[in-house]
């Protein structure tokens, strides 16, 4: 996959995708960043990305002119993109569409800035336009790096073992259950006896038991597919 994101400040996610799991992604070749600062793309003197809303009001506006360049080049290079523009007025973000970006062979996330872009930005391009939560950010890069990450993880050989995909929490609908490591008691609490019965049906059977409790509990509005109490489910 190529992901590449357009932002005005590209060094704020540079040194997030060299560390840990995306960089290991890169290593195994399974995704290849690009970050671009469509600054470069605004063709006057002083490289203006914006400007002030017609009708009047605070803030700035995106112009269009350098991210259609921006986009209409990336797409130049490498091919059609399917195209993601973060703004908290869009679709909220989750593992299903974590998912399915996974399935692109290319993803180009637009992050914004200042009081939004100009609506020509939207209207004359091809956008998914994704929310990571109802909140407002001062701009899309840290949304557009939840996309990445959420995204490369889920790329074939991105985890160790394939079955930390399959398991963690909102694949199967179900916040993840309990976990514990040594020691077997810390400070009066100890472990619960079933996980060093060496029972592994019996740990299977109590595993999913909390995690559907803690589902029940903390998100009732997950609702898990398997859960027959739950109905036809999504
Ligand atoms: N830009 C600013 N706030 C945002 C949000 N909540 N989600 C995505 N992009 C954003």
């Amino acid at each position: 996959m190529i992901l590449t994101i357009l932002t005005l400040f590209p060094s704020t996610i540079e040194g997030y995708l060299r560390e840990s799991i995306l960089r290991i992604a890169q290593e195994k070749g399974l995704v290849r960043f690009r970050l671009v600062n469509f600054r470069d793309y605004s063709t006057d003197r002083h490289r203006t990305v914006d400007d002030r809303p017609f009708g009047g009001g605070p803030g700035m506006v995106l112009k269009p002119e350098p991210v259609f360049a921006a986009v209409e080049d990336a797409e130049a290079k490498d091919g059609p993109y399917r195209k993601v523009l973060l703004t908290p007025a869009g679709r909220r973000f989750d593992q299903a569409l974590a998912r399915e970006f996974s399935r692109e062979e290319r993803l180009l996330l637009l992050c914004g800035r200042y009081e939004g872009f100009d609506e020509r930005i939207r209207l004359g391009l091809r956008w998914d336009e994704v929310s990571v939560g109802d909140y407002v950010l001062s701009g899309g890069e840290i949304a557009a790096l939840a996309v990445a990450e959420a995204t490369a993880r889920l790329l074939p050989g991105a985890l160790g073992d394939p079955e930390s995909a399959e398991q963690e929490s909102f694949t199967a609908g179900l916040l993840d259950f309990p976990q514990y490591t040594r020691p077997r008691v810390f400070r009066g609490m100890a472990v619960p006896e079933v996980l060093v019965s060496g029972d592994h049906e019996a740990v299977r059977r109590w595993r999913e038991e909390a995690a559907r409790r803690r589902t029940a509990e903390r998100r009732p509005d997950l609702r898990p597919e398997s859960d027959p109490k739950a109905g036809t489910g999504g």
